[in-house]
């Protein structure tokens, strides 16, 4: 499930060819037409679904009614392992609760360090206000509470003393694609 570049969909696209984990994306789903993660699915051959929460609120009908269909849709597909790979929207406890154990989440910072949408920003100020050296990145089960379920793998990245935020940000990404497809491997392999 994705919701923009896709990157690390790629990374795990690459992975399945490359041999590493005997995988199948059933389907890509993104809760954004124009996701790039779109073309990176259609380039591989693999069947896509888009969602929007957009496409509820004009109905009338609310973020609830959104996350039963979308539980009911992703149900119907029988997957062994839901991967949240840059879904930007957060999950009701009803979607949640239906696949236990079954979703994972990739998240830019270590466990128990920094939760939300922002914590690539956020550990660079820190960094910037002569608080922190290092940040990392995390895979973990999904459960109600956002960013904070049971880690799976997670890897320390350094903030270097010269480091831009572009930086930073590129290494985080690069250790995100190595995290996420090994994750994957350790659950399905
Ligand atoms: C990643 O940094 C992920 O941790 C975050 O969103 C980004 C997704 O990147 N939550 P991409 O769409 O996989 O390129």
């Amino acid at each position: 499930m994705i919701s923009g570049n896709g990157s690390n969909l790629q990374a795990i696209i690459d992975f399945i060819k490359g041999g590493e984990v005997d995988a199948e994306i059933v389907r890509v789903i993104s809760n954004k037409s124009n996701a790039y993660g779109l073309e990176r699915a259609k380039n591989a051959g693999i069947p896509t679904h888009v969602q929007t929460l957009k496409s509820f609120k004009d109905r009338g009908l609310d973020r609830e009614a959104f996350n039963k269909e979308l539980a009911q849709y992703v149900a119907d597909l029988n997957p062994d392992l839901i991967v949240l790979a840059g879904w930007m929207l957060i999950l009701s406890e009803s979607f949640v609760n239906r696949f236990v154990n079954k979703i994972i989440n990739l998240h830019p910072s270590l466990p128990g360090d920094i939760v939300g949408a922002n914590a690539i920003d956020n550990a660079y100020a820190e960094f910037k206000a002569g608080n922190r050296t290092k940040t990392g990145v995390m895979v973990h089960y999904v459960i109600p509470a956002v960013d904070e379920g049971k880690p799976i793998l997670a890897r320390e990245v350094p903030i270097l003393p010269e480091d831009s935020i572009e930086d930073l940000e590129n290494r985080i990404h690069q250790a995100e694609h190595q995290l996420l497809p090994l994750a994957i491997k350790q659950l399905l392999g």
